[in-house]
């Protein structure tokens, strides 16, 4: 008998010290916690519900009206009269001219004058009072987003909201706590998850070719030095000039998240950056506007990386200074396979990642090098996302960044007309934002950990990955 016990716990033993090689002991992860800081989580108010997979009555039209007409906002609308069942009813800036131009847009598409509003700041609050209007779509400067998306979803309308659609915690919460009040949707305007390789590689991973995805790159590596001098009272220079942290995540954490089922499964748990200095854009003031600026906030290179709760690792980075190509990064690693978007598209595969005779050419398949040209236009044939398949042809004849902004617009209408879950939930919105304050947090505290709240407050593992919805045929 004794014998027999013995033998049970030994086997148990194994079985734990095997376990405790790959997943975290408890006491590890408490030892991070005790060096995390800790943001304020206010609890979810009395009777209200989450969003998660939020959907709202079918419509057989979208009403829609757009603040802010500036570099940005005119393409939305001349790719909205490319969907159908949508109507235009209210356009909004704060110049005249602007309104007037996008006017423009809808005679040249043979489609009615919308509602004009200009000329004040809050000129866009009536648009939002109209009780015939269905989705606000906001492209005004970073610091007025939150306020104008909680006042239309107040108003009882939908939001879709520029990038990034919040800047602080407390406008975080915020926007999450009225689009749960409200039951509205919010949906940050991320177009980059619906580039064409970002597309095919969520396919590719969703139908496993890389195995287990355990690290993910993005990026935003821009130098703006040919777009400061044109933003709206220069509040993009202003924002640089005082914030320091990431200040433009959503591009590079976007197409991440979706990769690694981010409140669907899994959820990050902390994330640390470091910064260099900032040197060029002062010395770019300097040079162009004969302005000395000694306490610039915002680093030259700023590199977050981040954990998830199921063990996967992020790095994002974000330089709008340097001069260097354009840059998104975005790579997948996994068990099996490898992608990569920058500076070429390619795909690395281990031999057993795809089944033999599936694409032409596999024989000598290995994951040391990229797969050839040929291999890669089949593989990305092969595994084509059912949206571009759907959309692509129309979407770049269309455009807007090569076809992705049409690509968003339309998956937006799509869901709202079909009563479908939207594609992005205010849970991303908040996920992707954070980053914004809590990187800031993490570089004035010495590159300390900081704490990503679970968002949903206690649902981030309800859904088990991320899938967009369809119409059932
Ligand atoms: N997703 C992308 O690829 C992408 C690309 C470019 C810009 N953006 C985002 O789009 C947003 C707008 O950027 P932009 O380059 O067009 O800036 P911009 O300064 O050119 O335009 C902002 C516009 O908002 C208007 N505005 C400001 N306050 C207003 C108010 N109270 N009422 C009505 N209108 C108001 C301004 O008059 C201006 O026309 C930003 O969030 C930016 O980050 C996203």
């Amino acid at each position: 008998m004794k014998k027999t016990t013995n033998y049970v716990l030994f086997v148990l033993l194994i079985i734990l010290s095997a376990c405790s090689s790959v997943k975290k002991s408890e006491k590890e992860t408490n030892a991070e916690a005790k060096y995390l800081v800790k943001t304020d989580v206010p609890a979810r108010p009395a009777g209200q519900q989450h969003v998660l997979g939020l959907a709202t009555p079918k419509m057989d039209t979208v009403r829609v009206g757009f603040i802010g007409l500036g570099m940005r906002g005119p393409g939305a609308v001349e790719r909205f009269t490319h969907i159908p069942g949508i109507k235009i009813m209210g356009l909004c800036d704060l110049y005249p001219e602007r309104v007037d131009n996008a006017q423009k847009i809808l005679s040249n598409a043979g489609l009615p004058a919308a509602a004009a509003y200009s000329g004040d700041e809050n000129a866009w609050k009536q648009m939002c009072d109209r009780d015939d209007i269905d989705l606000i779509y906001i492209a005004t400067d970073w610091k007025r987003h939150a306020p104008m998306m909680i006042y239309a979803m107040e108003q009882g309308k939908h939001v879709a909201c520029e990038v990034p659609a919040a800047m602080t915690m407390e406008e975080i919460w915020d926007v999450i706590n009225t689009a749960e009040k409200t039951q509205k949707h919010c949906m940050m305007l991320e177009n980059c998850v619906y580039d064409f390789f970002e597309l095919t590689t969520l396919n590719m991973i969703q139908k496993g070719v890389f195995g287990e995805v355990l690290y993910a790159e993005g990026a935003y590596i821009h130098q703006l030095e040919e777009f400061w001098d044109y933003y709206e009272g220069d509040w993009r220079m202003e924002y640089n000039k005082t914030h320091r942290g990431d200040v433009y995540p959503t591009h590079g954490i976007g197409p991440a998240c979706q990769a690694l089922n981010i409140h669907r499964g899994d959820k990050m748990n902390y994330l640390v950056s470091v910064d260099s200095d900032p040197v060029s854009i002062p010395a770019f003031l300097k040079k162009d506007r004969n302005e000395d600026v000694t306490d610039f906030k915002n680093g030259q290179h700023t590199v977050t990386l981040i954990r998830t709760e199921n063990g996967k690792t992020i790095e994002i980075q974000h330089d709008v200074a340097s001069p260097r190509p354009y840059s998104r990064m975005y790579q997948i690693t996994g068990t099996k396979g490898f992608a990569n978007k920058y500076p070429m598209e390619g795909y690395a595969l281990q031999a057993d990642a795809i089944e033999k005779g599936s694409i032409p050419n596999l024989e000598n398949l290995s994951a040391h090098s990229f797969v050839s040209d040929e291999v890669r236009k089949a593989l990305m044939e092969k595994y084509k996302h059912p949206i571009q398949i759907e959309l692509e042809e129309q979407a770049k004849k269309v455009g807007g960044h090569g076809g992705m902004d049409f690509i968003m617009d339309y998956r937006l209408i799509y869901c709202l007309r079909n009563g479908l879950p939207l594609d992005m939930d205010v849970y991303d919105l908040a996920e992707w934002c954070c980053l914004v304050p809590l990187t800031a947090i993490s570089l004035e505290n010495g590159s300390a950990p900081v704490e990503i709240p679970d968002f949903t407050r206690g649902h981030w593992n309800d859904a088990k990955e991320f899938r967009h919805a369809f119409v059932e045929k």
